[in-house]
């Protein structure tokens, strides 16, 4: 049995309840740890007087912004990581970053567990349960808020019993998790498909800018690097660009999507700085990649995003892929321009000191370079099986 826990702690109600649980309960001393990734307006004195009054030994707070942009966003943007295709994964890659501040201070304080407060009809139980086996077999992991059978009435039942001062009321009825690479906001009535988000839930994508803006975003080595010619760490271009693309309204998504443990479920997502960033990227990837390289790594991309998904950042195959991608990303350099107008982003330019764009190739124009007399017998030999089959097999098919 474990005696001391570290508990990755958010500050809200289920893990408020959950320090106080697993020290009355499980007679084991809790140790809070809040990984800052750049969720809203948290303050995290409020969070750290709240864990003490909960009952636990320590609170920590990690600030993991910068790590949290330049080793997990970054990759997922080489990657240009979506899963089903849409969802650029903003809570799924914030887990393994958390976890690994978690087995960290886990190994710093002699805990042998470490905590969660996930329930057990979601996929970040399986990220946190599978990052923390990946880099610490040995440590028992804990899921309170999986074994307690409380419901959120008796949790706050409970947070009122016990003293502990929480800012949740009946009304909370969405369930958000959010950070630099965007929010994600369920529950409520969009439980119902068919219901139209309200409008209430959108904070990043509140339409107020008007007049249409052409912002630059540069790039090195498939790294975003700078947004008009100055140069900024990953972090500020993510949290610019949240703030310019998402005051036009624009990164929204609201999809009905697989999780891992087999559910549908329906999500709204705004990630105005995530979503721009891929869209950039990948258009630049367009002019700095070699057809056949461009290709193949459009075919692992959604293997890899499903990797995030599904709790599998610490794992063989994501290293593995991790090395092709890089090795793609060499030459990705360049700059992209956004055109952003209300409710619109789209890319209007890009341009690499690298690029495989050949004006010579490409033009229609007087000044054209390419070699004319070797389409004739190429495309005649590309055809020739065609050909063949058109003069024998295919005649039979027209009677
Ligand atoms: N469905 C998304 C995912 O699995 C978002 C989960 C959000 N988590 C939350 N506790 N609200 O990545």
């Amino acid at each position: 049995m474990a005696k001391r826990v570290v508990l990755a702690y958010s500050g809200g109600l289920d893990t408020s309840v959950a320090v106080r649980w697993m020290v009355d309960n499980l007679g084991v001393e809790v140790i809070a740890l809040a990984v800052d990734v750049g969720q809203a307006a948290e303050d995290y004195e409020v969070v750290k007087a709240r864990a003490r009054a909960a009952g636990a030994i320590d609170a920590i707070v990690v600030d993991a912004k910068e790590e949290y942009a330049a080793e997990y966003c970054a990759p997922a943007l080489a990657a240009n990581a979506l899963y089903e295709n849409r969802y650029p994964l903003v809570s799924a890659l914030s887990r393994p970053v958390i976890v690994k501040h978690l087995v960290a201070a886990a190994a710093t304080h002699g805990a042998d567990a470490v905590a969660h407060g996930c329930t057990g009809k979601g996929n970040d139980q399986v990220r946190f349960e599978v990052s923390t086996r990946a880099l610490n077999p040995d440590l028992e992991v804990i899921a309170p808020v999986r074994s307690w059978g409380m419901t959120r009435a008796d949790s706050i039942q409970y947070a009122y019993d016990h003293n502990i001062p929480i800012a949740a009321t009946k009304e909370k009825v969405y369930s958000i998790d959010d950070n630099i690479w965007g929010r994600a906001i369920e529950c409520g009535e969009m439980e119902d498909p068919w219901n139209t988000p309200p409008a209430g839930v959108w904070l990043l994508t509140r339409p107020t800018a008007t007049e249409p803006v052409e912002v630059v975003v540069g790039f090195e080595a498939g790294v975003p690097v700078s947004i008009d010619g100055e140069s900024l760490s990953v972090l500020a271009v993510v949290q610019r660009l949240n703030a310019l693309v998402g005051s036009y309204g624009w990164g929204r998504l609201d999809m009905v999507e697989n999780r891992r443990v087999g559910i549908k479920s329906r999500e709204t997502y705004e990630c105005p700085a995530s979503l721009a960033l891929i869209l950039a990227h990948r258009d630049l990837e367009g002019i700095c990649l070699e057809r056949d390289v461009q290709r193949e790594k459009a075919r692992i991309e959604p293997r890899y995003a499903e990797l995030i998904y599904d709790g599998l950042w610490f794992s063989p195959l994501k290293e593995a892929f991790d090395a092709f991608i890089a090795e793609t990303q060499r030459y990705v350099t360049g700059e992209v321009r956004l055109a952003l107008a209300p409710g619109s982003c789209e890319v209007t330019g890009r341009r690499s000191p690298h690029s495989l764009y050949d004006y010579g190739l490409a033009t229609y124009e007087a000044d054209d370079s390419f070699r004319h007399e070797d389409s004739a017998g190429f495309v005649r030999l590309w055809g020739l099986s065609v050909e063949t089959w058109a003069g024998t097999q295919g005649r039979l098919h027209q009677q």
